[in-house]
């Protein structure tokens, strides 16, 4: 007998309250965080789902190692075991310790980069994209043209655009090319997959053009369940051996271990090539800490090391995926607009097409974010043009491509009642809608303005 509910494959020994409270309240300190949620406090949240990062609840075995954590300033054991796990997995031979994903990225890209510099990628995440900027040089996204239409359905729409690539390549020398970057998951794509038979057509164009080839492989065993049941001739292979072969494509990779290393903080560098290691290695001495911990306590070693096995587990992997599809699925059936086919960490809410009535320049995707902390005590991030837009000389908006508004959840944190809950508030949402209004800013910094703009609603 086979049966239809996939329940989570855990007990729960250790629970956290959530301090629960009435929409007037939530008004209340929503109106004092300026109408901004990265600005409340997280105990005034009911669930969540402002990032899948650094949130996951860690297994009773990853928290009786933490007592095994060796905090030796160099050659520490918890270390020699998370270099041979990382070694295990990913085939490379040099491996970096960072205290988390964008350490590496800064390190790498800002060696790599530097003014007359380009790095290409289906989608730099943010933090990889500032590094890159920073460090003088140029990112360029070339996802492939189906990530553009939010409904339509594809597969692999995390793909990058071989064509696109080629042409670049060609029309750049090896010298100026810091490198291409496959982002697997592709986070602001949508948490979509990329297929194995794209990354080996990107690998294959970087061998011929001489240029390297990382991964941003922060939720690669993710992107491994949607190679084994999507793409032809991965069935029988197991998660990890599919992220190994991805792996094998790649000359290095940055990880930010807070997604799919299952822990709350950490991350790291593996390089195929030494020279560039050996350069890394300095740069890393000098900002993150000694090569046997870069800025990593023993005791997240220990835990590193247990995450990225446990990440693979079968049962863990169709729980996580299914969960979220599962958010999705009943979302699309009442008719909420979201990017399709589902993501694998988050579901994105199309803002836009959710509250047509409210114009880009009242900012509709911050307006759903609102909307689900008052009625329903559920954190959010827009991912719009409050996150990306930008001022012409008049002063007017340039608006993002999209409105998007991501649902992001934290691994093994939430059950299906919580996952219930947030349908039912949605809901809500959908019988209220023409009711509700947009926002105006009224006070942004310069730089990366969604963590601290304040917002007033439009009369
Ligand atoms: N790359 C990707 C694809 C990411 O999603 C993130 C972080 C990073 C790199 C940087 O890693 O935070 O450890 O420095 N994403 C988080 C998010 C912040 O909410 O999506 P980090």
């Amino acid at each position: 007998m086979k049966f239809k509910t996939i329940f989570e494959p855990f007990k729960i020994k250790s629970v956290e309250p959530i301090t629960m409270s009435t929409e007037s309240e939530r008004l209340e300190y929503l109106e004092q965080a300026d109408y901004n949620p990265f600005r409340l406090n997280s105990k005034d949240v009911l669930i969540d789902f402002l990032t899948d990062s650094g949130t996951s609840a860690m297994s009773s075995k990853q928290w009786a190692s933490l007592m095994d954590g060796d905090e030796a300033y160099a050659g520490s054991k918890s270390w020699i075991k998370m270099e041979k796990e990382i070694k295990d997995l990913t085939g490379f031979e040099h491996i970096l310790p960072t205290h988390q994903g964008r350490a590496g990225e800064r390190i790498l890209y800002g060696y790599l980069g530097g003014k007359g510099k380009i790095f290409i990628s289906n989608t730099h995440f943010d933090t990889t994209r500032a590094n890159i900027e920073y460090s003088g040089a140029e990112a360029i996204d070339i996802p492939i043209p189906e990530s553009a239409e939010p409904m339509l359905s594809h597969p692999f729409k995390g793909n990058m655009d071989t064509d696109k690539l080629k042409e670049l390549l060609k029309n750049h020398s090896s010298e100026e090319i810091g490198g291409v970057i496959l982002t697997v998951t592709n986070n602001s794509g949508g948490g979509q997959p990329v297929s194995m038979k794209n990354a080996i057509e990107v690998s294959n164009l970087c061998k011929k053009f001489n240029v390297k080839f990382f991964l941003d492989c922060c939720r690669i065993a993710e992107n491994s369940y949607f190679i084994k049941t999507r793409e032809p001739g991965y069935r029988r292979m197991s998660y990890r051996n599919i992220a190994r072969e991805m792996f094998s494509l790649a000359d290095g990779c940055v990880m930010s271990a807070k997604k799919d290393g299952l822990v709350n903080m950490g991350g790291f560098l593996a390089l195929k090539d030494k020279d560039l290691s050996d350069a890394c290695t300095n740069l890393l001495i000098i900002t993150e800490g000694f090569v046997t911990y870069g800025g990593l306590s023993g005791r997240d070693m220990e835990a590193i090391s247990l995450g990225l096995r446990e990440v693979f587990d079968e049962d863990y992997l169709k729980y996580r995926i299914r969960s979220t599809e599962y958010l999705g699925e009943m979302l699309y059936r009442m008719g909420i607009p979201l990017i399709w086919p589902i993501g694998g960490h988050a579901v994105y809410i199309d803002a836009k097409s959710f509250y047509q009535h409210i114009p880009v320049d009242q900012y509709p995707g911050q307006a759903l974010v609102c909307e689900l902390y008052i009625k329903g005590g559920i954190r959010s991030v827009e991912i719009g043009s409050v996150m990306f837009g930008k001022y012409d000389e008049d002063g007017d908006l340039i608006p993002a491509p999209n409105e998007l508004v991501r649902l992001a959840i934290p691994r093994r944190v939430y059950t299906q009642s919580h996952i219930e809950y947030v349908i039912e508030v949605f809901k809500l949402l959908l019988e209220e809608r023409d009711s509700v209004k947009g926002f105006e800013i009224t006070e942004e910094s310069e730089f990366l303005r969604h963590f601290t703009a304040k917002f007033r609603r439009v009369s």
